[in-house]
């Protein structure tokens, strides 16, 4: 497709869906990253996919009910995962593939949770040293908290140093 058609599609989108100007925005800025690239044919580069992967940098023990904050930044396309919250806040809406791996301690149980604002998605666990794991392809809105929790059991330990982590990433 060249630029023309795909400007012009995406003017036509405009007048049609007023309603998501941040999706537009999303899709000028994968343009003008496009142009940068000057390319032909148009695809969205990995400077403007929304895409984050964060480790826990320290052990954790975290309260019943905490939100896990990853610490330590690997990924962090457009900003979107906050280390001083623990959480992600798509910048448009679709389908996103969100995942977490947990390592638990020597001989304890480690219970955590995935929740989209006030809905808990899917829960891991893992025992003895082994990891937990949670995968989920969702449908998320723009301005949607996706986070890793602690479930409601205290005094879970969680291994960090690279051990435990926290991903997501725009898939259309
Ligand atoms: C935990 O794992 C270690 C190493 O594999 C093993 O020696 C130990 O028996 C396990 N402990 C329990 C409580 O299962």
């Amino acid at each position: 497709m060249n630029f023309g058609v795909l400007i012009a599609c995406l003017i036509w989108n405009g007048n049609l869906v007023l309603s998501n100007k941040q999706e537009i925005i999303e899709d000028l800025k994968n343009i003008i990253y496009k142009i940068k690239k000057s390319g032909d044919d148009f695809r969205p580069g990995p400077a403007s996919i929304p895409a984050f992967t964060v480790i826990l940098s320290k052990d954790l023990t975290p309260l019943s009910n905490q939100i896990i904050k990853f610490d330590s930044v690997k990924t962090n396309v457009g900003g979107h995962y906050s280390t001083s919250t623990g959480v992600f806040t798509p910048p448009r809406d679709g389908l996103y593939m969100i995942s977490a791996t947990m390592r638990s301690n020597a001989g304890q149980h480690l219970h955590c949770e995935l929740w989209v604002n006030d809905a808990m998605k899917e829960k891991l666990f893992g025992t003895n040293y082994s990891t937990g794991t949670t995968n989920a392809v969702l449908k998320l809105r723009r301005g949607d908290r996706v986070f890793i929790k602690k479930d409601y059991r205290s005094g879970e330990y969680i291994l960090g140093r690279g051990w435990s982590m926290f991903s997501g990433y725009f898939i259309a």
